[in-house]
């Protein structure tokens, strides 16, 4: 990540470090200290110590986890972690898990604790202390706890300066060290006071100056990737019609302009008008030189009888790699050279690896997320990558997006999957029309949420194809039609969601505009089912 160590340098007194114990708030740290207008990477509890020390960061936080300290092989620091932190002088905060490893690494003791802490809770704060300073009055704030264990002797040089209502061990600071410790999660916003005191202890205890802001990523990225391809290669890109991919190729064309060439895929497996309208954003608003190439026929032929999921994922898959390969292979012809450059729209949560959970046998390295990717790109094609969204999170692109001028409207788009609509027609796509009724189904969902005003509160909403036929009567006759199943969602991150409860009138009219005007469905069914146990797509 070597535009991760640049940027660290760029900041040099003001980068801060978040330690990733497996907590599943480990990345709202991150984002949560960006917030506040300061530079903040992640990294593995793992990591390397010179990865660590590469980054030369001015404060370290050791975030939680679900790990106990005192389980064999949990996760912990480097050898010799402190002692390093201590002679560069660098501010070191635990969260959770993160002040219990303190407390056990330093020489003190951790313990199951007699009664557990889990939720909003009271802390009480000592009248003075460094990690609190003036936010130490009033005494009591409301926190979020969620621990089993807790610190029952403090190593020496410590001393508790808040407790919980129960009395346990709150919040510790040994000023002397530097090293600072809160049982509490001040990043969750159920923390009354979580991110005052987050900005209290990076600002005045860690002596950082709060002067990033996300005009300066746009500039560094844009520098970086003139710097990378230099003043006579070619980069391609493959847009998807997806917010990640589409500020990714504004960025690159900002830096080396008509020397990048996108191309759009029409599969056949899009929404509703999506390759006029994503061509439209393209070329009106973003200047973007595009290439469609419609490949329809060559998709929907390889897909024709074929209803296993996972077969129909790697088809498309190797289609998409296929017309890609013929895009650069007109391109080498017509440049008279082969693009070097591959554009990808990897964002930070896709390279950071998280921390498995105790027990879960993996180790870090599996973690990453690979199967939502519509096949990776192969060796051979042997591009050099340039990923200028690697250390963004998604709300950070929507923002780079907007300081782009990227329209909102597309900003603001539902995430749609790689395999498109072959994941929303349950068994072949290419049977009984299925593809132009789904379409027609979802547009009309679709608009009716839009209508309702409810577009930007659903992080995802869609129409499936179910394969089955119901029994209906429409007109005076008896049919024998299909059914479609809507489904909505509320979501953080796609991870776990939740169905969107939609007033009953409101059902009954997308129901009812659905049978009256797309020909073939006769019933139409609402998904009430949570992630877990079910997932978000049905295929
Ligand atoms: P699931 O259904 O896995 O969906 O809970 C979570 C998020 O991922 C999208 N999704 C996919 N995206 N290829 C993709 O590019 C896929 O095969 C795929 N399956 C699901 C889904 O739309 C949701 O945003």
């Amino acid at each position: 990540m070597a535009s991760v160590e640049g940027t660290a340098r760029k900041h040099e007194g003001n980068v801060v470090l978040v330690l990733d114990f497996g907590s599943q708030y480990t990345h709202l740290i991150t984002r949560r200290i960006r917030g506040l207008s300061i530079v903040s990477f992640c990294l593995p509890a793992n990591a390397s110590f010179e990865s660590i020390k590469a980054l030369n960061p001015s404060v370290i936080i050791l975030s939680g986890g679900p790990h106990s300290v005192h389980e064999e092989g949990a996760p912990t620091v480097p050898e010799g972690f402190f002692d390093y932190t201590q002679e560069q002088k660098i501010a070191v905060l635990g969260i959770c898990y993160g002040l219990q490893l303190i407390v056990k690494v330093l020489g003190g003791e951790v313990k199951p604790a007699a009664s557990q802490e889990y939720g909003r809770m009271r802390i009480k704060t000592t009248k003075s202390s460094r990690l609190f300073g003036e936010l130490a009055e009033p005494t009591e704030q409301v926190v979020w706890m969620s621990h089993g264990d807790e610190a029952v002797k403090l190593p020496e040089g410590f001393s508790v300066v808040a407790s919980s209502t129960q009395g346990n061990v709150a919040a510790i600071e040994n000023i002397a060290s530097n090293v600072y410790g809160l049982q509490y999660h001040p990043e969750v916003t159920h923390s009354e006071r979580g991110i005052e005191m987050l900005r209290h202890f990076l600002l005045e205890v860690g002596g950082i100056t709060a002067d990033w802001k996300l005009q300066d990523v746009l500039t560094e990225q844009v520098e970086l990737v003139r710097s990378m391809v230099g003043p006579d290669d070619y980069a391609i890109c493959a847009l998807s019609g997806g917010v990640d991919s589409t500020v990714a190729a504004t960025i690159v064309h900002r830096a080396i302009g008509d020397r990048l060439f996108c191309c759009f895929v029409d599969n056949g497996l899009m929404r509703y008008k999506e390759q006029e309208r994503v061509m439209e954003t393209f070329n009106k608003d973003l200047h973007l030189p595009v290439t469609c190439m419609d490949a329809t026929e060559q998709f929907l032929g390889k897909l024709k009888g074929v209803s296993d999921p996972e077969k129909k994922r790697k088809i498309i898959g190797a289609e998409f790699i296929a017309v890609f390969d013929e895009f650069s292979t007109k391109l080498e012809k017509e440049l008279g050279k082969r693009p070097a450059f591959l554009v990808q729209g990897t964002l930070y949560p896709d390279v950071i690896e998280s921390c498995p959970p105790p027990g879960s046998g993996k180790s870090h390295s599996h973690t990453i997320k690979s199967h939502h990717n519509v096949g990776g790109l192969p060796a051979e094609m042997k591009l050099k990558l340039v990923e200028p969204l690697k250390w963004l999170f998604k709300d950070e692109v929507r923002k780079l997006g907007e300081l782009l001028e990227v329209p909102s409207h597309f900003l603001k788009r539902h995430p749609f999957p790689g395999p498109g609509l072959a994941v929303r027609v349950m068994g072949d796509v290419t049977q009984d029309n299925a593809l132009d009724t789904l379409r027609l189904a979802d547009e009309i969902f679709i608009n009716c949420i839009k209508e309702a005003g409810l577009y930007d509160e659903i992080w995802q909403a869609f129409a499936v194809y179910l394969p089955v036929k119901t029994v209906g009567v429409q007109g005076d006759k008896r049919t024998h039609s299909h059914a479609i199943a809507l489904r909505a969602i509320t979501s953080q991150d796609g991870m776990t969601a939740d169905w969107y409860h939609f007033d009953s009138k409101f059902l009954a009219e997308v129901s009812s505009k659905i049978c009256n005007s797309v020909r073939g469905i006769n019933r139409v069914v609402y998904d009430i089912t949570s992630k877990p146990p079910a997932t978000v797509e049905w295929e």
